[in-house]
């Protein structure tokens, strides 16, 4: 077998290194335009995990390789002049030219033919060659050349970089934020060897040129980054290697293959450098792509193989850097923060390391977070305790004059089971059941402020006294018999009415007994939707009034709080979205238009809700389409509603057209709230794919929303407030008398359950290398 590849860059080497392992008698030619040892950049760093990977696919250069790394074991965060450090990372770094160097040194043992200084531009050369592997880096010239084939796709993202050296050196990986006269500039460093240490450098566009970095050389660059970042380097130069100010580009391709060619590392996706990952991904893929040829019978099946088998774990990881470098790029946002906050802030950006993951590594670090929190409570007059704190998803709310005793709330959920709108004892059941269980917060479903309004036959309402009698029920159960307030949340279906029930067939039009729609425009959710008509004056008019007359019968059952529902193409959403507002008046056109209508009816409403009692909006913070709306967009509807009187806006996103492309995931809306809550200041509850309490508790310590709603856990777990408090022990949590058996119990086993499992996750827990190394490194006790 002939195999050719090109690019001597780790993933090329790699490739070269395991195929030869497995086929000693292939004929594999490595070709690099550069010279052997001419290598740009300083350090590469690799996890623990990643390592253990090496050492299964080829043990001699995974030594050689161990042996020349620096290990480390902390992260440390300086932000304002506090250092915040946390343990327990197991991360090693080495230089990228001696990983070259090694891996050419074990390719050339094993057989593998280097050409160096040969710059391959046609893949014609190798047509005798059964397999072609482009390694050929970020700037791949045959992912280009059949660029029609591969589609890669380029998001060149805003911020600059430049990566550089010193000689400082550095005992944990080290982030600084830095702030300077001219904005914020961040270094990521961490010690590769020996009196070497790696600095990428980064900063956004307006800062990089107010700081006079534009047109300045290497050297001069080097000098103002020495200036900045002189009180750390501690007389410590900073060195250079073609260290260009430069824009990432986040990679991603269509397809890897083309007949017998293969994309590898760079050339076919890249990972952002916050999270370090470029050439561990590049050296998986030679792994991934080595197995590939060993279990297929044929080479093109290889190759299917190895497309199909890693795509998910390369796009995994680059969902990671992407959620990672969009908070490097919005750093601004979290420069307010107490340092310690913003210290946790960094830790879990990526959403890979949580909050309870956190408090088992650094659990001196989680107490400084949590007593953070409280402070800021305390702040706002409750009489928490700041020195042993709870942890923030037991922390009090105030919204006006509402007092929420917790951060967990129960989602808005259609439950699709009123009859002609009047809810039900299901309701009373359902939502006294929720109220019962803990959460501080309840939100009605989606109750519609007309019969036209529903979205479906069993939708509740509230626009006749049967209907506000039977709420008036579910509120004063909910008062009488849990802690919990209870916020309605008034809706009009709009294009998405006279729709079957969820389990009939969701957001489908009803086959009889339907009624007229009405949206902003005549644009039906289905082709075959129900045709809606574009609302006149008189029909928005019309709409208002019985907005406002929901308002007030909400106020007569004794609801604490409001919602109205400008989200999910909905009427309202209808209004705001371009996609689904094509009209030519004042209410169609800029954002500004399309939000005059959904301001009207809130300011009409807020109006006629008593002043000390707090409204919520909630909003799709992005259509998930193409010229839809997007997250810029939602700080700019949090204002106009916060404006009008907002005190709470309710992040959620999507379900305005049908064609969208949600990018789910845990967490997934969770950026928009934090968008929304640190550009436009107002607070924000976040929800979606939200399904522990250890996620509530990272996402408040953040500072990424200040409550979170969970509605599918909601609805099979009644108590998962309750049994939260349990496992924080949170004592205080409301329990009704008649459970409190139950309670006491369910305290008991937690602090019993939680201490087994922090043992058996630390027993898990394999040692890192740099606790391997340091306990080797000691001196033998005296017997
Ligand atoms: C600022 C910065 C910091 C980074 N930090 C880290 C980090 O801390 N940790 C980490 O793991 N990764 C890091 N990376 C990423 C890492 O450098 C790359 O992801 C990794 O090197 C990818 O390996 P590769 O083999 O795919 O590509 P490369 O290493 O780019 O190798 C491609 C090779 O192909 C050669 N080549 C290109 N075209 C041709 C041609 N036509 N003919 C012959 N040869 C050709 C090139 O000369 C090059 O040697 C960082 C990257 C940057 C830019
Ligand atoms: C059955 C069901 C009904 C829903 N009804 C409503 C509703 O009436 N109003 C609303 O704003 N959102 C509604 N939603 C959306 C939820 O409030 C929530 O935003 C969504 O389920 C994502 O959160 P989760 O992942 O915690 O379930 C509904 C969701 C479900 C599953």
């Amino acid at each position: 077998m002939k195999i050719a590849i090109i690019g001597g860059g780790p993933a090329g080497l790699y490739a070269a290194i395991l195929l030869r392992k497995q086929r000693p008698q292939a004929e594999i030619t490595v070709y690099e335009r550069n010279r052997a040892d001419d290598t740009f950049g300083f350090g590469v760093v690799f996890s623990d995990a990643t390592l253990d990977n090496f050492e299964k696919c080829d043990p001699p250069s995974y030594r050689r390789i161990t042996q020349e790394f620096a290990y480390w074991d902390d992260i440390a965060v300086h932000f304002r002049g506090a250092v915040h450090r946390v343990g327990g990372n197991g991360f090693c770094g080495c230089s990228r030219r001696k990983l070259l160097l090694i891996l050419q040194e074990r390719a050339r043992e094993l057989g593998v033919a280097l050409r160096f200084e040969t710059e391959i531009d046609d893949e014609s050369r190798f047509a005798d060659a059964d397999l072609i592997v482009l390694a050929d880096g970020i700037n791949s010239r045959f992912r280009e050349k059949h660029i029609a084939h591969f589609e890669p796709e380029v998001d060149v993202r805003s911020n600059v970089f430049a990566w550089m050296g010193s000689t400082r050196p550095l005992d944990a990986f080290t982030f600084i934020f830095q702030e300077t006269e001219w904005g914020p500039f961040i270094a990521h460093a961490y010690q590769y060897e020996a009196g070497r240490s790696t600095w990428i450098f980064e900063t956004d566009p307006a800062t990089f040129k107010r700081a006079g970095l534009e047109g300045l050389n290497e050297k001069q660059s080097a000098d103002r980054m020495a200036e900045i970042f002189g009180w750390f380097l501690k007389g410590h130069p900073l060195l250079t290697n073609r260290s260009m100010w430069r824009n990432f580009p986040m990679i991603r391709s269509k397809r890897w293959v083309k007949d017998k060619m293969v994309l590898l590392g760079d050339a076919k996706a890249t990972a952002h450098f916050s999270i370090g990952s470029g050439t561990k991904l590049a050296m998986e893929d030679a792994i991934a792509l080595a197995e590939a040829m060993e279990q297929a019978p044929t080479v093109d099946a290889a190759l299917q193989k190895y497309e199909e088998g890693r795509r998910e774990e390369v796009e995994k990881t680059q969902h990671a850097a992407d959620v990672s470098l969009v908070w490097f790029e919005h750093v601004d946002r979290f420069w307010e923060f107490d340092p310690v906050q913003f210290a946790f802030g960094v830790m879990t950006r990526s959403k890979a390391i949580t909050y309870d993951n956190l408090t088992l590594r650094a659990p001196d670090f989680v107490a400084e977070v949590d007593k953070a929190f409280a402070r800021q409570v305390r702040a706002k007059g409750f009489d928490v305790d700041v020195e042993k704190p709870l942890a923030p998803m037991f922390q009090p709310m105030r919204l006006r004059e509402m007092e929420i005793a917790n951060r967990a709330v129960v989602s808005p959920m259609c439950m699709y089971s009123a009859r002609e709108g009047v809810p039900t004892d299901f309701h009373l059941v359902h939502y006294g059941s929720r109220a019962i269980g803990g959460a501080g917060l309840i939100f009605t479903e989606m109750t519609c402020v007309g019969r036209d309004a529903r979205i479906t036959p069993g939708c509740t309402g509230l626009w006749n006294d049967e209907q506000e009698s039977a709420w008036r029920r579910i509120v004063d159960f909910v008062h009488a018999n849990s802690a919990a307030k209870i916020c309605l949340q008034l809706g009009h279906a709009g294009r998405k009415g006279a729709t079957k029930l969820m389990w009939d067939g969701m957001d489908r039009p009803l086959e009889e007994g339907g009624w007229d729609i009405v949206s902003a425009s005549p644009i039906p959710y289905f082709p075959d939707s129900k045709m809606p008509r574009e609302m006149d004056r008189a029909a928005m008019d019309a709409v208002k009034a019985a907005f406002v007359q929901a308002t007030e019968r909400g106020e007569r059952c004794g609801f604490d709080m409001l919602e109205l529902h400008c989200a999910h193409g909905y009427l309202l959403a209808s209004f705001i979205s371009p996609l689904t507002n094509q009209r030519t008046d004042e209410y169609g056109g800029s954002l500004e238009n399309r939000l005059r209508f959904p301001l009207e009816v809130f300011e009409a409403m807020r109006s006629a809700w008593p002043t000390h009692k707090p409204m919520s909006v909630r909003i799709s913070a992005t259509d998930w389409a193409e010229g839809g709306i997007t997250g810029d967009d939602a700080v700019t509807i949090a204002r106009a509603f916060a404006e009008a009187g907002v005190d709470l806006v309710d992040v959620s996103t999507g379900q305005t057209v049908r064609d969208a492309q949600p990018v789910y995931g845990r967490m997934f809306q969770t950026p928009f709230s934090d968008q929304v809550r640190n550009e436009a200041r107002v607070a924000t509850m976040c929800v979606g794919n939200i399904t522990t309490a250890d996620q509530v508790n990272t996402i408040l310590a953040a500072g990424r929303a200040d409550l979170v709603a969970l509605g599918r856990p909601h609805l099979v777990d009644p108590a998962f407030t309750l049994k939260a408090a349990a496992w924080y022990g949170a004592e205080g949590v409301f329990c009704p008398p008649q459970y409190l058996p139950g309670k006491e119990q369910i305290f008991r086993n937690s602090v019993r359950d939680r201490q087994d499992l922090e043992d058996l996750k630390i027993k898990a827990k394999p040692k890192t290398r740099a606790e391997l190394k340091a306990e080797a490194s000691k001196p033998l006790a005296a017997e």
